[in-house]
């Protein structure tokens, strides 16, 4: 199997498990407790119906949109995900040129494996940070600063992951970054030579972004959920988000937004986008899905803010559901992640071409030539 074989979401998972050590492919594919959220983020898609019009005269379609103040080419982007080196050796600059090809964002995390300044370096197109607040309150200034400086466009907070969720096949695997080296690991690491010839014969494994201000998780093998209870700071609150909006100036999005009391709080604080996201299912298992929160929040403050749908997206008609109910974009992490560990660059290329094509084709089927036709007209829940 390789990537011209690949036609769908569990093509590229499918590929992705055979290419990676299992620690690493079951980090990227696990949810918490009992992954009942992790799956509702897809299933939630399936409880309502596109409704098309036809003889619509479609020959001609735009996929384009704005979000973020920036034109992107059709409505999805790759959402901000943690330490891209484990999936392939050419790390975040694989996925970022990917997007830079496609015309559209993508987003960095603060645990990533290239710096800010690197990445800032290698693409001209739309970059997103992603910000984590550890406990080490100078981080924040320090990484808000080179995102300025490298040219970042757009600054995302994330307000989920205050105390890890209890990923149990992390636990059951051993995933440690960097890997440790365990019996089992080493089984895994032998039965997948090309990965690991390319782990050790390629940039050596580092958070890029915090190497300077914490040695935790960069050179010491640490599990992530030890990371995050240890770095994290579960005191982050409303004040906190308001002072890193304050800080960028330019469009801030709030992401890990569920309810629409917080969606109006952050409006309130003065961000400019939130992304409704439960972290793909990662962090509270038993938390409501996305898409289904989508309509409610969109009817409180989508005249006001923008909201962009992540979580579950696997398919171009899941996008369209979205932008029918409402949202202004969708972002997919697992989706890229697995075609990045299939095939580096060319593996998100493929799958963002096939997201593209998909939503391409299901919109002239729908009767749609702009993002803009869609809208609840053309959405039916059962
Ligand atoms: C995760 C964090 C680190 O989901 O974003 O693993």
């Amino acid at each position: 199997m390789n990537l011209k074989d690949c036609h769908n979401f569990d093509d590229y998972r499918k590929l992705a498990k055979k290419k990676l050590p299992s620690p690493i492919f079951h980090y990227i594919d696990g949810g918490s407790d009992d992954e009942i959220t992790l799956n509702r983020n897809t299933e939630a898609f399936n409880d309502c119906d596109l409704v098309p019009n036809v003889l619509s005269d479609v020959g001609n379609i735009d996929l384009s949109t704005t979000v973020f103040g920036k034109k992107i080419n059709f409505p999805l982007f790759l959402a901000p995900t943690a330490m891209h080196r484990l999936y392939h050796h050419h790390g975040e600059k694989a996925s970022a040129l990917a997007a830079e090809k496609f015309g559209t964002i993508f987003s960095m995390s603060t645990m990533s494996t290239t710096s800010i300044e690197e990445i800032g370096n290698v693409t001209g197109s739309p970059k997103l940070f992603q910000l984590y607040i550890h406990k080490d309150t100078g981080l924040t200034d320090n990484l808000i600063e080179r995102c300025e400086q490298a040219g970042f466009d757009v600054m995302c907070l994330t307000v989920d992951t205050v105390v890890a969720g209890n990923r149990e096949r992390d636990r059951k695997t051993g995933f440690t970054t960097p890997p440790r080296l365990t019996l089992s690991s080493l089984i895994s690491f032998i039965t997948h030579p090309a990965w690991s010839y390319n782990y050790l014969t390629h940039k050596k494994f580092k958070l890029a972004n915090i190497i300077h201000m914490t040695e935790k998780g960069t050179s010491i093998d640490k599990s992530i959920i030890d990371y995050i209870n240890e770095q994290f700071d579960p005191s982050m609150n409303w004040k906190d988000a308001e002072y890193c909006i304050k800080k960028w100036k330019g469009p801030f999005a709030i992401k890990g937004v569920m309810s629409v009391e917080d969606a109006k709080k952050a409006l309130d604080v003065g961000a400019s986008a939130i992304m409704i996201s439960n972290h793909g299912g990662r962090q509270l298992d038993g938390s409501r899905a996305p898409f289904d929160q989508l309509a409610e929040i969109v009817d409180a403050v989508g005249d006001k803010i923008e909201v962009i749908l992540d979580g579950g997206i696997r398919r171009g008609t899941h996008i369209l559901k979205a932008l029918a109910v409402g949202a202004k974009a969708c972002s997919f992490g697992k989706g890229y992640l697995f075609a990045l560990s299939a095939g580096g660059q060319a593996g998100v290329e493929s799958v963002l071409q096939k997201m593209k094509d998909e939503i391409n084709r299901n919109m002239i089927l729908m009767g749609c030539k702009t993002i803009n036709d869609l809208n609840r007209s053309k959405i039916a829940f059962r």
